[in-house]
């Protein structure tokens, strides 16, 4: 008599299959993100991202409208500012296009969960994440700025700061800087662990962020490094993160395993931009099948260990999931 296990018992119909199914996506760990744009009215698409648009202050709360009716409960806000210069101040001004269009959606939307990334990439003149001198990204003196975005972006109402300027100590410096201006309750979703990544790609484009010069390897980590993850979310731990999180996501899933290994904090993967171009582009071409492709890849990230997940792809999901769908 032959001796095996019988693993298809398990799979035998799709009622079964729900019995079993060991991993699953809920609508309350998606973040989608938000692009607000000073220089238009209106909205334009993002050529390379089909389907994510960027919105003028006027249309903010159409496309907010359309993410709360979705039933989705968090959104992190980009802005693209009208002008740029060596300390990135369209970014921590009181009326900085980010600040405008918090102080509109919280007013508008109380219950939606604003967090806002601080980074200063979009609003420098040189499109580095911090203060540039001779041509080097100086790592201090970007503490001072990347805080002050933090502190200006609280006072606008963002019930949440997420740094993604992959600064040494930018926890730490946040952090006191959001005490002693008054904001201890506001936690911080640290990108602990940023590759430097060409993935990356089409939101540079989307909010012209990138580098004018060189690039981001002197502050975003290295693919090729793992245990170096490990170090940079236990420091970003230490310093008082209240989320860590790993980008991107799909060629980095190993990662997200090995910090949700590592850490008891909510972890927090980003499904970038690229990552998305990609699987539209193919499914634009009819290659693949997108909705079953964008299902294996979210839960594949939660699988791997994620709790949250920022995707371009969050209100698609949510709108199936209302269908019944998904
Ligand atoms: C800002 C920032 C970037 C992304 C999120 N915050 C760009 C970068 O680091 O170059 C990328 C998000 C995406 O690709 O979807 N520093």
């Amino acid at each position: 008599m032959l001796n095996f296990d019988r693993h298809r018992r398990l799979r035998s119909s799709s009622e079964m299959r729900d019995l079993v199914r060991e991993t699953h996506l809920n609508k309350e760990d998606l973040i989608m993100p938000v692009f607000v744009d000073a220089t238009i009215k209106g909205k334009e698409e993002i050529k390379s991202m089909p389907g994510i648009y960027r919105f003028g202050l006027n249309a903010i709360l159409d496309e907010i409208k359309d993410i709360v009716d979705l039933g989705i409960k968090s959104i992190i806000i980009f802005g693209i500012p009208d002008h740029k210069d060596d300390v990135g101040s369209g970014a921590w001004e009181d009326n900085g296009i980010v600040q405008q269009a918090i102080r509109k959606i919280k007013a508008a939307y109380p219950q939606l969960i604003v967090i806002a990334d601080t980074c200063m990439c979009e609003y420098t003149s040189t499109g580095h994440c911090g203060i540039v001198k001779d041509h080097h990204v100086v790592n201090d003196d970007s503490l001072v700025y990347n805080t002050k975005v933090a502190v200006s972006q609280a006072k606008a109402g963002a019930d949440m700061v997420a740094p993604s300027n992959a600064m040494d100590g930018f926890v730490a410096a946040i952090r006191k800087g959001l005490d002693e201006a008054g904001f201890k309750m506001i936690p911080i979703m640290a990108y602990s662990v940023k590759y430097a990544s060409s993935f990356y790609g089409p939101f540079r484009d989307a909010a012209d962020g990138a580098p004018k010069f060189g690039d981001r390897k002197s502050y975003q980590m290295d693919p090729a490094n793992r245990l170096e993850a490990l170090r940079e979310a236990a420091s970003d731990e230490e310093e008082g993160a209240d989320f860590v999180m790993v980008k991107p996501a799909m060629a980095f899933l190993d990662i997200v395993r090995d910090i949700r290994n590592h850490t008891n904090l909510p972890l927090v993967t980003y499904n970038v931009s690229g990552e998305y171009a990609m699987i539209k582009a193919a499914a634009q071409n009819g290659w693949i099948n997108e909705d079953q492709i964008v299902k294996e890849t979210l839960v594949g990230m939660k699988r791997a260990g994620a709790d949250l997940i920022i995707s371009y792809f969050s209100k698609e999901v949510a709108t199936r999931m209302n269908e019944q769908r998904w």
